[in-house]
């Protein structure tokens, strides 16, 4: 085998077995290098950006600042939540994942005022730089999760996260070690021969 079929194979294979590891099934405890994250974040800039805008942005939270947010994003549920609408459980676990993660990243797009590109380009752009980011993550055996909760896109949000009015937080990213023994959740997708067509 050529080593360009061996580096399609290994791809392929990180590619596949890529998942989403809820931070429920991470170790708080086991920090992450922050050698290793910036490995991450480097491979995220590197995904393709129309006209080169280069829109995400990404806020890390680690340590303690994990808390602030965590009580940001209750204080912001019950805040916007109607009470016909409001769910305990959702409460409970905007203020438990954060902790849960040894790092959250808050993903975010700079749309720019100037943007000649279209927005959803800009969101497509950030899209392929956080799965550089999630397939990366696997390839060192780090979990991640990318959760997108309404209430990230409401301008308290925007505020908290220091962003002008035309960007947009599109989620949060949960990272960190599988704890030990979990098995990692399956997931499956259908033929990809029912979404393609051949002419
Ligand atoms: C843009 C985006 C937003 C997502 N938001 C959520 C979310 O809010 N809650 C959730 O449970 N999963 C969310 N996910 C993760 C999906 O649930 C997950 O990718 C899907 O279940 C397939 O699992 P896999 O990634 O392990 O293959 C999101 C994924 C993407 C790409």
């Amino acid at each position: 085998m050529g080593s360009k079929d061996s580096d399609l194979s290994a791809l392929s294979a990180i590619i596949r077995s890529r998942r989403s590891i809820k931070p429920n099934l991470m170790d708080p405890d086991k920090p992450v290098d922050p050698m290793l994250l910036d490995t991450l974040l480097e491979n995220a800039n590197w995904a393709p950006t129309h006209g080169l805008t280069e829109p995400w942005r990404f806020t890390v939270f680690t340590g303690p600042a994990r808390s602030k947010l965590a009580g940001f994003l209750q204080g912001l549920y019950q805040v916007l939540t109607p009470a016909h609408a409001f769910k305990q459980e959702k409460h409970d676990k905007l203020g438990r994942n954060p902790l849960l993660a040894p790092v959250v990243l808050a993903i975010c797009m700079q749309r720019g005022t100037q943007s000649k590109i279209p927005m959803l380009e800009e969101v497509e752009a950030v899209a392929c730089a956080v799965q550089n980011l999630h397939l990366s993550a696997s390839a060192a055996g780090l979990g991640g999760f990318w959760s997108s909760p309404p209430i990230l896109s409401s301008p308290e949000m925007k505020a908290f996260l220091g962003l002008q009015e035309e960007d947009t937080c599109l989620g949060l990213f949960y990272l960190g070690w599988p704890k030990e023994g979990v098995s990692i959740p399956e997931s499956r997708r259908s033929p990809m021969k029912e979404k393609v067509r051949w002419f």
